[in-house]
Order: C-alpha cells, then sequence, then structure tokens
C-alpha cells in the first residue's frame, strides 16, 4: 500500500526546508500547495489570481478549490508509490477528503509529521528567509545563508522575499494555523499516525530526526 507523508507545522515550522531535503533523500515526489498556488499566480492563470486574494492576507484559500487542486497532482504517475504532502491538508475537511481519495487509490495517509515551533521562533524566521523562485528551495539569512548573498546555490537565480512574509501577515498566518489547522493534530493523532518531531533544533538534526521516524514506518 502506498504511503503519503503529511508534513503538520505553522508558517516558519520548517515544512518547506525538511521536504526538499527528505524528497531528495528518498526520491519521491513533494507536493506543497503554496508552491503551486504560487506557480500559478506567476502564470497568471485564474487559480493563481484566486489565490493571491486569500494567500496576500494570510487567509486560507477556500477548500473546495484547494481539494480539487491536490487531488489533480495526487493523480498524476509520480505519485502512485506514495509522496510528501507540505501545507496540505490544513483543515479537517481537506483531511476528510484527503483520506476519501487515498482510500480510492488504495494508499493512506502515514506518518504525519508534526513541526513543533514556538511563535516567537516562527516571526524570526520568516522575516530572515530568503525563496528561490525557480526550484523553491529557502534559505535563512542567518541559519542557512546562500553561497552567494542573494542567490540560489543550486540553479543561481536570484532570490525573492515572499510578500506573506510581512510581520502583520505572518501573525495572521499563525492566527489561522492556531484556529484552523491545528485541530489536525488531534485528527492524526486519534489514527494513531502522529509523530511530532521538536523543530527548534537544527535543520540538520531534525531531518535525521525525520528519517529516522520514516525509517520505522511500515
Ligand atoms: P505555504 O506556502 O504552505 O506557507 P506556510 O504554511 O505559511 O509555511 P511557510 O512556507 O511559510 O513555512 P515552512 O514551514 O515551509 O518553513 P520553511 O522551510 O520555508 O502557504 C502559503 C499560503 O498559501 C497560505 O497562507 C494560504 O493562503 C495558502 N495555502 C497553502 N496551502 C493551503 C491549503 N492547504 N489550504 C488553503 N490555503 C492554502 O522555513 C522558514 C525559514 O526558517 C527559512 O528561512 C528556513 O531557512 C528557516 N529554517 C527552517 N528550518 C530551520 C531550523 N531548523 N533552524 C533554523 N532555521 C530554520
Ligand atoms: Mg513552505
Amino acid at each position: 500500500m502506498a504511503h503519503f507523508i503529511v508534513l503538520l507545522g505553522p508558517p516558519g515550522a520548517g515544512k518547506g526546508t525538511q521536504a526538499k531535503a527528505i524528497c531528495e533523500a528518498l526520491g519521491i515526489p513533494h507536493v506543497s500547495s503554496g508552491d503551486i498556488f504560487r506557480e500559478h499566480l506567476s502564470k497568471q492563470t485564474e487559480l493563481g489570481k484566486l489565490a493571491d486574494g486569500y494567500i496576500k492576507c494570510g487567509q486560507l484559500v477556500p477548500d473546495d478549490v484547494t481539494i480539487r487542486m491536490i487531488g489533480d497532482r495526487l493523480k498524476q504517475p509520480d505519485c502512485a508509490n506514495g509522496a510528501l504532502l507540505d501545507g496540505f491538508p490544513r483543515t479537517i475537511p481537506q483531511a476528510q477528503a484527503l483520506d476519501d481519495l487515498l482510500a480510492k487509490m488504495d494508499a493512506k495517509v502515514n506518518p504525519v509529521i508534526s513541526l513543533e515551533v514556538p511563535a516567537e521562533v516562527l516571526v524570526e524566521r520568516l522575516s530572515g528567509r530568503w525563496t528561490c523562485p525557480t526550484c523553491g528551495r529557502v534559505y535563512h539569512e542567518k541559519h542557512h545563508p546562500p553561497r552567494q548573498a542573494g542567490v540560489c546555490d543550486v540553479d543561481g537565480t536570484a532570490l525573492i522575499q515572499r510578500p506573506d512574509d510581512q510581520p502583520e501577515t505572518v501573525r495572521q498566518r499563525i492566527e489561522v494555523y492556531r484556529a484552523q489547522t491545528e485541530p489536525l493534530v488531534d485528527y492524526y493523532r486519534q489514527k494513531d499516525v502522529l509523530v511530532r518531531v521538536d523543530g527548534t533544533q537544527s535543520i540538520e538534526a531534525v531531518k535525521q530526526e525525520i528519517l529516522s521516524v520514516l525509517a520505522g514506518v511500515q
């Protein structure tokens, strides 16, 4: 049975950072709802323009649109043996829709890694984050600087700061996480698939802990 790994955690917890490293290590697809919305926005599609209205004020894109988009992505052949989900699901209806979809594919969610980081650390991480608009790799000016300031190590693209990383929007995103996404911790705990990981450790230590959790999952 194919396993879909879910990375759960507040904005800035390190989901994207770890997803890139884990997917490279295990050779599985990285499915990030935020990255897919941003890709649509860069192409100015209708979906991208709709999502942008929510993203820039720190609100969630409506469930029906998001569920349809991820459903289409998970039906692609590269996901047949599983994938790592980063930023989806984010609400109880999204989690239920994911369970239904995977049941039809004879697959399931396991494990769910909850990256735990306190709010004051999140704000500092997001204010120093720089992202590669080409490959999605994330850097931090203090904790994980690129070799050359402002340039992606891998493809040489000029790094950008995300518009939703302004402190006011970050606070809003953290509130939305607490209200709408944190209930998923209980949802998955009750299904006995939740593993909590201390996301305040170094990037490398978090990666090793996640890899050892994954090695133990049947
Ligand atoms: P999304 O893109 O998913 O953003 P997010 O959840 O807010 O998370 P971030 O990407 O900001 O943080 P991250 O956990 O990936 O941290 P990162 O690894 O970059 O979503 C954006 C928006 O899209 C949402 O607000 C919503 O509007 C919409 N959306 C997306 N999915 C949706 C859904 N399912 N439903 C509805 N709407 C949806 O790390 C952050 C920084 O910290 C980096 O600089 C990094 O270098 C640094 N760092 C990482 N780990 C460490 C460490 N261990 N130590 C020190 N620094 C570290
Ligand atoms: Mg991310």
